[in-house]
């Protein structure tokens, strides 16, 4: 790195994380459970979300090791059922209070916080109350506990983000637990996402009007789709890979109307949304500030066709499941990238999909973006002395930032970078197994240990890369 690119004065750099990931505390000071703690509880033998990393109870020597590193920013998350606890609508004071002592620690720091109101934790008396996702319902409910959120906390908090990879639950919504209660997840779907938007809407128009310099955006999980050969056919099923995974999302949050692509797919596949009238007005009128971007690796796409389905194995006319043939727009087959690694956790470690993300993401939409995750998850125990080594998250950080400077030195308007994760912290299909922080937290998955902090090699790395604004690799 002879020539590091520059990064704007007043960068936010800092790191990311989600309360039901990182606060423990599940049952504690008011707050009841959350689909999401119901689904942590079934991924056994991994911990669930009951302790975490207990940042509920540790957050003050937390943000004191983020102020030694140099933080001036922290994207975390608001648990909806700590602040509204049960479906009479009461606000809870000790969920206030935690999240106004956070947030007070924070700017005391130094350190600006960046807030995601809703990180995939659906409180269970709202599942109760309205059976799910796909009763309109929601909408309201939702509303209103943004707005609670923005009173209480927008005097202080001017970065807001609506909701967290609205896409990947809509595409791993059986994984997510979003399909509780839907008997036909391929149509249902698209019930749910219409709602989600709404409610996205709802987020931005009461962050405008509620939240003076307020500003907002989604946070869509970008994966960038890269085609697997220059076979046209495989261009097209890279493009509807793009498509349905993540292109329907961003063009809506950005020019606020379906785009004709999942109108027609809609239409071909007779899953039609109920779409009523008022909904387009209202989606309309949500107009986002940036784009939150979560980049952690590329897929490669191609088209499901016979010759595909030989080269892995499958007859011609035979199926194994995981396939459907393509007659039907929209089809499209994943493969794994020769070129790139991948972790213990199989995702393809890639940091040129950081720039190519950033560029395609500033050509096609023109809005300011932030970095709201990244990250190498990994297994790791204490060493010997004490300590952990962690070179090869070292080595992933550098080359995403790298790139994240690479793409700004092409142009495109970014202003912060918030890997996943702070503390290590509960991987959402993993535990304690998976570990992603800058800091160690001495447990595991079946022990609690002494909960201590331990910072890792990447800690000290990333603190000089901070304290240099991006010039000390
Ligand atoms: C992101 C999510 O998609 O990926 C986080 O916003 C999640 O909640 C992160 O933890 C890493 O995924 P995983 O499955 O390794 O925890």
């Amino acid at each position: 790195y002879s020539k590091n690119p520059v990064f704007p004065e007043g960068f936010l750099w800092g790191a990311s994380s989600a309360a039901w990931q990182v606060e423990g505390a599940a049952a504690e000071d008011g707050r009841t459970p959350a689909i999401i703690d119901l689904n942590s509880q079934t991924k056994k033998p991994y911990a669930d979300n009951s302790v975490a990393s207990d940042h509920y109870h540790h957050y003050k020597e937390d943000v004191a090791l983020m102020k030694e590193c140099g933080f001036t920013s922290y994207r975390f998350s608001i648990s909806w059922s700590r602040v509204i606890p049960a479906a009479d609508r009461e606000v809870n004071p000790m969920g206030i209070a935690f999240y106004n002592n956070l947030i007070n620690e924070l700017l005391e720091a130094g350190i600006t916080p960046i807030i995601t109101l809703y990180h995939y934790d659906m409180p269970c008396w709202v599942d109760e109350k309205y059976g799910g996702w796909h009763n309109r319902a929601i909408i309201d409910e939702f509303d209103y506990y943004c707005r609670v959120c923005f009173e209480n906390f927008g005097d202080r908090v001017k970065y807001w983000l609506s909701i967290n990879e609205q896409n990947m639950q809509i595409v791993y919504g059986d994984w997510l637990g979003v399909s509780k209660g839907c008997t036909d997840w391929f149509k249902e779907k698209w019930q749910i996402n219409h709602i989600m938007n709404l409610c996205h809407s709802k987020a931005v128009i009461a962050c405008h009007e509620l939240v003076e310099d307020g500003k907002i955006g989604p946070v869509p999980g970008y994966v960038p789709i890269y085609p697997y050969s220059c076979r046209p056919e495989d261009q097209i099923g890279a493009m509807n890979a793009e498509e349905l995974t993540q292109k329907i999302w961003d063009d809506l949050y950005v020019f606020r109307e379906y785009s004709s692509f999942v109108k027609n797919y809609w239409k071909v596949n007779d899953i039609d949304p109920d779409i009523r009238p008022g909904d387009m007005e209202l989606i309309a009128q949500a107009k986002i500030d940036f784009i939150a971007v979560n980049c952690y690796r590329s897929d490669v796409g191609m088209a499901p066709d016979d010759s595909y389905k030989q080269e892995i194995g499958l007859n011609k006319s035979g199926i194994k499941g995981e396939f459907v043939y393509p007659n039907l727009p929209g089809e499209y087959a994943l493969a794994r990238n020769p070129y790139v690694e991948v972790t213990d956790w199989d995702w393809h470690i890639d940091p040129v999909c950081m720039r190519y993300s950033l560029r395609y993401l500033w050509d096609h939409y023109h809005l300011p973006m932030v970095i709201t995750e990244a990250g190498y998850g990994a297994h790791e125990e204490l060493g010997e002395d004490g300590k952990i080594h962690d070179q090869a998250r070292i080595d992933y950080l550098r080359e995403y930032v790298y790139n994240v400077g690479l793409a700004i030195q092409d142009g495109v308007e970014v202003f912060g970078f918030n890997p996943w994760s702070f503390t290590d912290l509960l991987s959402t299909g993993n535990g304690m197994a998976k570990r992603y922080g800058l800091v160690f937290v001495n447990r595991t998955d079946d022990d609690l240990r002494d909960m201590k902090r331990i910072k890792k090699d990447s800690f000290d790395w990333y603190s000089a890369l901070i304290h240099s604004n991006g010039q000390e690799w």
